[in-house]
């Protein structure tokens, strides 16, 4: 009979992901054999023969990928803005769309010497960290409440912080103005946030209805609970002028630039697309006036 090569099982495996509607199938399945093969994706070999332990390992695999395990739940690991990070069950998967999150706040910053800045809803760190990668001259602080999520942030933020980044200091508490950072009221530059947005009876797939966390992903019955209090929250952080990026997703195009206007606390709304001119998220700027006591 004839061995089976990595490239074989590569074949076969393609198809079954292309068939859940994985648009990067090849390189889902790559990264998942080379979590089987304890090796980097670049380093794969088609032509190396599987033993029939590896096969097994590697077709179920694709198999719970298939029924929307999150890939990083299966290989321990998730790529944002160029960082490696550790994920895995229990802890959000972070999303590409997001990097744009993430440059939109950079990008209001990039004038300011030694910005503070703040990743509400932090999950495993990504937004924060990534942030932090590319300024040694921030403070950079992430808000969590889940204490399976905040223990993968820290261990990320140590990681990080031994590669010689800056150092994040991650904050296990709720992302409200009464939560973990009330020392910094007023005096942040930018406030960053990915926070749960799906309608809770919404319909979204498997990945997110039954995988990543729920907490991580519905919102209340509008989808707006956490947004509403990432929005006071921020409002009570920023000093005049420092900017809020918050990611909000589709269903949220107008209610969110519109609860930043009623809140009376922020000017220049402006909603922003994701790259394929999807609604993804809002930015505002914090204005001298409006409540920060309350
Ligand atoms: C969509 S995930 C985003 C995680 C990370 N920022 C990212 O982009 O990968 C939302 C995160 O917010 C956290 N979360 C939900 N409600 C929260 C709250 N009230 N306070 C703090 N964190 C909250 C969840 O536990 C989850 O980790």
């Amino acid at each position: 009979m004839r061995s089976t090569t990595l490239g074989d099982l590569v074949d076969e495996a393609v198809p079954i992901l292309h068939a859940t509607a994985q648009a990067d199938a090849r390189r889902e399945v790559e990264e998942l054999a080379a979590r089987v093969l304890g090796v980097e994706p670049a380093e794969l070999d088609r032509e190396r023969v599987l033993d029939g332990l590896a096969v097994r390992r590697l077709r179920d695999l694709v198999g719970r990928r298939a029924d929307g395990v999150p890939l990083g739940h299966l290989t321990g690991r998730a790529v944002f803005a160029g960082l490696e990070l550790v994920v895995g069950p229990g802890v959000f998967v972070p999303r590409v769309h997001s990097e744009l999150v993430l440059a939109a706040g950079r990008e209001t910053v990039a004038g300011i010497a030694g910005p503070t800045v703040v990743d509400l809803c932090a999950g495993s760190g990504a937004i924060g960290l990534a942030f932090a990668a590319g300024r040694p001259d921030a403070e950079v602080h992430a808000v969590e409440f889940d204490p399976v999520a905040v223990d993968f942030a820290r261990r990320n933020a140590a990681r990080r912080a031994a590669l010689g980044d800056t150092a994040v200091t991650v904050h296990e508490g709720e992302a409200t103005r009464a939560g973990a950072l009330t020392g910094l009221d007023g005096r942040v530059d930018l406030v960053l946030a990915n926070p749960p947005f799906m309608p809770d009876a919404a319909e979204v797939p498997d990945e997110f209805g039954r995988y990543q966390p729920r907490q991580a992903v519905f919102g209340g019955a509008d989808g707006l609970r956490v947004v509403r209090q990432v929005v006071e929250a921020a409002a009570g952080l920023l000093r005049a002028g420092g900017v809020l990026v918050v990611e909000h997703g589709h269903l949220h195009g107008a209610s969110v630039p519109a609860l930043l206007r009623e809140s009376g606390c922020f000017a220049d709304v402006s909603c922003r697309p994701d790259h394929d001119g999807w609604p993804l998220y809002s930015a505002a700027v914090r204005t001298e006036t409006g409540d920060r006591t309350s």
